[in-house]
Formats: structure tokens, sequence, C-alpha cells
């Protein structure tokens, strides 16, 4: 039997690409990739955490497929994912010529995966990448979708491009090494999509949690599978933003907020992520979009989830101000994405300034 539980595929016409889940699959990653890539050479982006931990199986899974591997070592933490650390990326690909037809290869979280895509749809205007995730929020969400990209001190991945994966390969063993907070935050993605679009797998994740937390490797292909399933098809629907896609930003708002307020340094994006999501429910409590039985099971399943539920303490126009560089920001207005409660949500750009700054101020530690 294949260790591959499941093969996933986003849309995309000519540039489909498969989601490859299962555990221990990591040493198939050479042979998946000649499968589909006719390159020699491979760019390995990874970071000073993540490569001691795999890099070797890595890089021999790929040797053997005949390729030629340049690892390309980052330093760790979201305050990097900057231009200054984009441009070692580029100096690397070029003290090594790297040319058109070579191939990057992201191995890591989030981080390792935004800014190697985002380099790739760079490099001598556009080179294929392949999406080998190694935390739980980059399997379940980053690794998809295409989105890459850096900060800036004043806002969260304000500056990136649209650049899908040709490939993306999740092995459940890489998660033995992740620090448990950072278990946690990928959760609050999970959560994520439960609260926007699938109530069903938000009452499984509140019966199974303590399985979950456990790292129940069942449990965890099945949320893998879940949540790639649900962001496939939202990207395979508005892969550029235009509508549905929005809604993944649930939580995201207040979030990159936070992250850019503390510096990119304190919290957790996916810590963050759940803030905003409770200050999200009390918004949507406010208006009247959403019961209060709904929004208290969603910060119930939060906390119970060892995640934050309070807002970092800074001034209301401090966060008004971060809020105003989000992208989804149109003419001025904030635009939010609101739960109408558990499995379904929506974008709101008529929230007042009072009903905002009073969830905020709720939401506040
Ligand atoms: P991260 O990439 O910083 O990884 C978290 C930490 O875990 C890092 O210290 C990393 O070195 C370490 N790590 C990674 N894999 C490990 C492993 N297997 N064992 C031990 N340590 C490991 O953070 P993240 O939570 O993976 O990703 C957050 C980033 O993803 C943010 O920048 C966010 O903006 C981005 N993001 C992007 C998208 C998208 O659609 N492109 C979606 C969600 C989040
Ligand atoms: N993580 C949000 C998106 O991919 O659209």
């Amino acid at each position: 039997m294949s260790p591959i539980s499941h093969t996933l595929t986003v849309a995309l016409g000519d540039r489909s690409y498969d989601i490859l889940i299962g555990t221990g699959i990591l040493p198939m990653l050479g042979a998946e990739c000649r499968k589909r890539l006719k390159c020699q050479r491979i760019g390995v982006v990874s970071n000073e955490t993540v490569a001691p931990l795999h890099l070797d199986r890595t890089r021999d899974s790929l040797e053997q497929a005949g390729f030629a591997v340049t690892p390309i070592i980052l330093p760790d933490g979201e305050s990097h994912k900057n231009w200054l650390t984009l441009q070692k990326i580029f100096d690397a690909l070029i003290e090594h010529r790297f040319e058109r037809g070579d191939l990057l290869l992201a191995l890591g979280g989030g981080v390792i995966g935004d800014m190697t895509g985002f380099a790739a749809a760079c490099y001598q205007r556009g080179v294929a990448f392949v999406q080998v995730p190694t935390t739980l929020l980059a399997q379940v969400d980053a690794s998809v979708g295409g989105k890459t990209g850096i900060n800036h001190p004043l806002g969260k991945n304000l500056i990136g491009a649209f650049h899908q994966p040709t490939l993306v390969l999740m092995d459940v063993a890489t998660l033995e090494t992740l620090p448990e907070r950072e278990f946690r935050a990928g959760l609050a993605e999970v959560i994520k999509y439960g609260i926007l679009w699938d109530r069903e797998m938000f009452a499984q994740i509140e019966t199974h949690l303590e399985a979950i937390l456990a790292r129940d490797p069942a449990w965890l292909i099945a949320l893998l599978r879940r949540s790639c399933e649900i962001k496939a098809e939202i990207v395979a629907m508005d892969e550029r933003e235009h509508g549905a896609r929005a809604l993944l930003n649930l939580g995201h708002t207040f979030g990159h907020a936070i992250e850019s307020l503390t510096g990119y340094d304190t919290w957790l994006h996916g810590e963050a992520v759940a803030a905003g999501t409770v200050a999200a429910c009390h918004l949507a409590e406010r208006i009247g979009i959403c019961s209060p039985q709904d929004s208290r099971r969603i910060q119930t399943l939060i906390k119970n989830s060892g995640l934050p539920t309070r807002l970092p303490d800074y001034p209301i126009d401090h966060y008004l101000a971060a809020m105003i560089h989000d992208k989804k920001v149109a003419q001025g207005k904030i635009r939010l994405v609101l739960p109408e409660g558990i499995g379904r949500s929506v974008v709101r750009g008529d929230v007042t300034q009072a009903d905002l700054a009073a969830a905020l101020t709720t939401g506040m530690e």
C-alpha cells in the first residue's frame, strides 16, 4: 500500500498541481518531483532550525532521483521575512548560476514557503517551485494556493505575488519535531476552516480535541485532508481573491495588526489569527450576525486549544492605523471577514468605526 494517503488536486487549468499527503512520504519526494519536472538542479531553501532536522533526508531523496541539490539556508523567524533575507536567496541563485529551467524547493514553515515562492516568482521573471511544508500551519494553509511574499514594517505580506507551486508534498512525520506552541498555532488555521466553511469539521475538532492535541496521526491526516480540500476548492474558484478567497482571511485583519504592532517577533501568526478570530466574533455578535451561542463555542474551542483569546493592549487608534494597511481595504474602507455562525462567514465593508472600536476594546487584555 502506498504511504501516500491522499492525493488532492488544485484545479487551475494548465497550472493545476497535486497535494500529496501521507506519513513517512518525504523519501518519495525525489521520485514525485521527477515525474513532474524535467530540470536537473534544485535550490532547496530552508532555515537554520529545519535544515538540521529534515534537510539530509530531503537531499538524499532528490539526489537519488538524479537532481543536483544546492541548499540555501536562511535565518529563522517571521522577523526575517523581508527584503534582506530574500536577497540572500537571489545571491545564492546568481552565484550558483541557476537558470530559468531550474527549480526552487521550500523546506520549512510558512515563512520559508512564502519567501521561496516569492523568490521563484521573481527570479529570471519566474521559475518553478515545490512546497514541502513542515509546520501544521504551512501544511493546512500556507503551502497551498500560491500566495507568496514578504512583510513590510508597516504591514504584513504587503509585498508579494501570486505564483502557484508545481507540487506540494506534506509528510505528517515531519511534525514530530514541531514544538507544541507551533503546533497549536497551526490548529488556529484548521479551526478557521471549520468556522468559515464546514460546521461538521468544527464539531469534530471540538469532540476529538484531546486526540488532535496529542497529534494522533489518523486525526492529523484527516484534518490535513479536509483543510486542503477546502482550500483547493476556494482557490480553484477564486485564485486572485476577487470573492470567496477573502473568507480565508477570517481573523487575519485583526491578526495582521497584532503582528505588525508587536514587530513580528512576539506573537506567532496562528496565535494572532486566533485572537483576531475572537475579536471578529465579538464584532459579529455586536452587529447581530452571529448568535451568542456560536460565538461562545468558537471562543471556547480556541481557548481549549491553548490559543490566545485576547488582543494585546494597544491604543485603539494604533489598531485602526495598522488595520488600514490590510490588503482587503478598498477605497480606504476596512473590509472584515466575520462569522455568521459556525460554518458560514461573510466579508463586510460597512462596519462603523464605533462598532469596530467597541469590539477591539471588548477583545483586549
Ligand atoms: P514559520 O515558518 O515561522 O515556522 C514556525 C517555526 O517552526 C519556525 O521557527 C520554524 O523554523 C520551525 N519549524 C518549521 N518546521 C519545523 C519542524 N518540522 N520541526 C521543528 N521546527 C520546525 O511559521 P508558520 O506558522 O509555519 O507560518 C507562518 C507564516 O505563513 C506567516 O508568515 C504567514 O504570513 C504565512 N502564511 C501564508 C499563507 C499563504 O497562503 N501563503 C497562509 C497562512 C500563513
Ligand atoms: N491564507 C489565505 C489565502 O491563502 O488566501
